[in-house]
This record gives C-alpha cells, structure tokens and sequence, in this order.
C-alpha cells in the first residue's frame, strides 16, 4: 500500500521549538525522504475554532504565521500539500457520517480532551463541536487515506478514536478507510521540550517560548536565561541532569558533530553530562554551547522566513493550490464513503432499476 502522511497545527500562535523538535524537523526528513507518495500538513483552523469561538481573528491572523513557519523550516509546496481545513467541506461530511459510529461515552473518555476541557474551564459548558473534535480528526486523517500520522503523544487518542472509526466503518460498510498510525518523536526530550523556565510546556502566556521566528540575539538571551539546577551554585559543585532545561534542550538538539564544532574538549554529550554531574562544569559553559547549537538550526529557518515574508501574497496562492489538491483527494474519498453507505441514489442504477421494478409488479 502507498504510504501517506497527514499531520497538522491549530493556528493558535507562531510556532516554536517544542513544535520544531517535536514534528517539524521530522515532516521535513520525511518529505525529503521519498518513501512516501503523498504528504499533506493541514493548518487546523476548523478545530482552532472549537475553544477559539471568541477569537476567530486569532486564528484568522495565524494562518500566514503558521504557514511562513511551515515553509522556513522546509516544507516544499512541491513536495508536499499544505491545506487549509476549512477549505475543505467533504472533512464536515465525513464528520458527519462518522459521528453514528461514535457514542458520547467513548467521547468523554478521551483523556487528551478531558484534559483540555479543564485547562479550559469549560466544564459546565462545552460546545459541541469541541468534544466531538477527535472525530473530525479522524475524518481528516481518513481522508486523505494517510497511513503515518506524525504526531507528539498528547495526539494518540485521537489516533486511538481514529482507528475505531475504521474499524467500525469498514466492519459494517466496506473496506474503504485506511488505518492509520501514529508516528512519535525521536525521544523522551523531544516529546515535551520544556519552556526555558524548566515547565513543562512552553506556552504564549507563561512567555517561557523559543520561537522559530525570534531574532538570534532573542534567542540566545532565553537560552541564557534557562532554568537549569537550582543546587549547582558554583562550578565545583556536582550538578544535576533531572529537571535541567539546558540538559534537556541538548537531548533534543545535540548531535555528536556539534562537539566537534563548539566543544571539542569533550567526545559526546555522554561526556559532557558526567562532568556536569562530578562537579566541575559551570552552566554557562554548557549554555554557550546549546546556544551555538541552537542558533546553527535556527539560522537558516530565520533566513528563509525573511525571503519567504517578501511574497505574501504567493504564500496564500501555496495555500490556495494545496487546498484545492487536497480537495480532489478529499472528495474521492467521500465518494467512497457514499457508495460504502449505498447513500449515492444517483449513481446506483441497480437501485433505480430495482425501485422500478418493484412498481412495475404493482402495475402489473
Ligand atoms: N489536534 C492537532 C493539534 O492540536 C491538530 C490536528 C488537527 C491534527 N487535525 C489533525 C494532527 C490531524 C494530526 C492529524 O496539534
């Protein structure tokens, strides 16, 4: 079978290094590596909508963010389409079917969304359309028939919801749906990059975000400004490797050959961690070497942004061109979907003729 990746953002905000180390270095690798036919990364602006229904002109304006973001770290309009989900209504239909094969009960188990339901407040008063999201999730994956779904963990239930669909559909219509699954990041580090405070997730409003678009003098004022291990006050004493960003920016970043570049003293981060540990290796040693290492993989990115804001208007011409690509692909699918479910009328000639048949004999 053709292997085929679909993955996307909610337009919420600028996208940063968590989202970077997270999937957008791994969509690039991908797209470059010719294994699979088709990629398509969506813009998830419908779902954006769901706990965004007083902010449409958020989403609205992060739209060109999220694709000049998009496009600065590689993605390749030529290789890959990017789509915007609103743009294609076939995904409202497919939800629509999809939603008789899902019960409230399975919903309200879904812990990604129980979670987001109370860092939202919404206890009292969900909107629909937030807690059915997971199965218009499904119905993007499906529609495009996408095999690999490259996605952090925080997105398995969804993928979990997803295969369920399937099952359930080609089960009770016909084989029809591809069962998709999940590809996670390379590691632990990579998984939940913390905010350069030590928190866990990097977020808009905790202002503790590396952004793919900040300058380099930004960035590394952040990174020196890292948490890193309260007890390691001076460079004798024997530091810590848990809980230290610095640390953990370096399992996602790090590469041997970067010793090579910016710190030859030592062989590999394996080397460097345990003089950290002994004692003997103060933090802004190691913060100058994440910042070399950072500012080598955000350079470029921040470079092909500028080109990139030169042309606005061609980026929403990649957006417009994707959109109607990936609505072709969509709309097979959805027919596919009709005919399964034997609720094309108009193409079923059998139907026609057995309808007929049936008032003949009356006649008769
Ligand atoms: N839920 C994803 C997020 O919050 C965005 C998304 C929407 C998505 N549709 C998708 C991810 C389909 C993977 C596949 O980041």
């Amino acid at each position: 079978m053709d292997k085929i990746i679909l993955t996307g953002d909610r337009p919420t905000g600028r996208l940063h290094v968590g989202h970077y180390v997270g999937s957008l270095r791994r969509r690039v690798e991908l797209q470059n590596s010719g294994e699979y036919k088709k990629v398509y990364i969506m813009i998830a602006d419908a779902q954006a909508l769901t706990d965004n229904i007083e902010n449409p002109e958020k989403v609205r304006q992060n739209i060109i963010e999220v694709a000049l973001d998009y496009l600065s770290c590689g993605l390749d309009p030529a290789k890959t389409t990017l789509l915007i989900q609103s743009q294609i209504p076939e995904l409202c239909e497919l939800t629509f079917y999809y939603m008789d094969l899902v019960t409230v009960s399975r919903l309200q188990r879904n812990p990604t969304v129980k979670n987001e339901i109370q860092m939202r407040n919404f206890e009292a008063s969900i909107p629909v359309g937030f807690f059915t999201y997971p199965i218009s999730q499904a119905a993007d994956i499906t529609a495009f028939k996408a095999t690999t779904v490259p996605v952090g963990d925080d997105q398995l239930p969804m993928i979990e919801q997803t295969k369920e669909i399937v099952h359930k559909f080609n089960t009770v219509y016909a084989p029809v749906l591809v069962d998709p699954q999940a590809l996670l990041p390379e590691n632990e580090a990579c998984m939940r990059l913390p905010g350069i405070d030590g928190r866990a997730k990097m977020s808009k409003s905790l202002g503790n975000c590396i952004y793919l678009a900040d300058t380099a003098d930004e960035v590394r004022k952040k990174i020196m400004s890292m948490y890193t291990d309260p007890q390691h006050l001076q460079v004798s004493d024997p530091g810590h490797l848990e809980g230290n960003t610095v640390f953990t920016y370096l399992d996602a970043f790090c590469r041997t050959e970067h010793f090579g570049r910016y710190l030859p003293e030592y062989a590999d981060l394996d080397e460097l961690k345990a003089h950290y540990r002994r004692g003997g290796l103060g933090d802004v040693k190691v913060k100058k070497f994440l910042n070399n290492i950072v500012q080598e993989e955000l350079e470029p990115i921040r470079e092909r942004r500028k080109m990139f804001e030169r042309d606005i208007p061609a980026i929403f011409e990649i957006l417009k061109k994707g959109s109607e690509a990936a609505r072709e692909a969509a709309a097979q699918t959805l027919s596919e979907v009709k005919s399964a479910m034997r609720i094309n009328y108009f193409e079923d000639a059998e139907l026609i003729r057995e309808q007929a048949a049936k008032y003949e004999e009356g006649q008769g």
